[in-house]
């Protein structure tokens, strides 16, 4: 089998002197999975996903994502890491409203120092593929939720992340969008793409993840594996 792309060792994570946020947790994520992590608010679903991101540090224990150990990366490494090997979608886009969608999407393959030209055919594509290629040209301003969601997740993608993480992707978005949404998540991870996310939202978790884990308290109270019907 192969190395799980991403393997959490013993973590807690204590902020200040309060009770752990995260406590002694173990996971292992394969790559194709698309895990749904759900839980009650305050139970360190946001935690977890900030501490695989790199945005955090654990207390104790180790994390590492596709052969990399993230608790250790210095800062500049942690950049990079986030830069080239996740991408990540946010309950409310995080999109920048003065640059077109075009330019919002290139941006990461630029902070990389790919090709203009290589940047270029790849957003296109993306754009193409996710239907929001007739807006371009916008700003996401004048986008719906649903469209903004789908470039920001365009964006996320740039630079061919192998991991996309996503805390509450629908959270801000009407039936409508969430469903669009719901939709894309599920054919990327059809395509190969492993995918993290975090949310509340249970009809997301049924539509779109291969594995459902259930945080209560820093602990991992379920993990399911979900037969899926595709
Ligand atoms: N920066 C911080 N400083 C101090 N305590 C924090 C910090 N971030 C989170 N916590 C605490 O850690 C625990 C877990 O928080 P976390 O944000 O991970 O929960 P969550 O599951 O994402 O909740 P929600 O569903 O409301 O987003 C909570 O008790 C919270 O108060
Ligand atoms: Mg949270």
């Amino acid at each position: 089998m192969s190395a799980p792309i991403i393997e959490i060792r013993a973590v807690s994570k204590t902020y200040d002197a309060g009770r752990p946020a995260l406590a002694q947790l173990d996971l292992e994520v394969r790559a194709g999975e698309a895990l749904a992590v759900l839980g009650r608010s305050g139970s360190g679903k946001s935690t977890l996903l900030n501490l695989i991101a790199g945005l955090d540090r654990p207390t104790e224990g180790t994390v590492t994502v596709d052969g990399l150990r993230i608790d250790q990366l210095t800062e500049a490494g942690s950049a990079r890491y986030r830069r080239e090997r996740i991408g990540m979608v946010f309950q409310f886009f995080n999109l920048l409203d003065d640059l077109t969608v075009q330019d919002n999407v290139l941006l990461p393959a630029q902070l990389a120092g790919t090709s203009a030209g290589r940047a270029r055919s790849r957003a296109a594509e993306l754009l193409e593929q996710l239907g929001i290629a007739h807006h371009s040209r916008a700003f996401p301003g004048r986008l719906s939720g649903g469209e903004r969601q789908r470039v920001a997740v365009a964006r996320a993608l740039m630079n061919r992340p192998p991991l996309l993480l996503a805390d509450e992707p629908t959270g801000a978005l009407d039936s409508a969008s969430a469903a669009e949404v719901r939709e894309l998540l599920v054919e990327l991870n059809a395509a190969g793409q492993t995918i993290l996310l975090v949310t509340h939202d249970t009809s997301l978790a049924d539509a779109c993840a291969s594995r459902i884990i259930e945080l209560s308290d820093g602990r991992i109270a379920r993990d399911v594996t979900v037969a899926v019907a595709r």
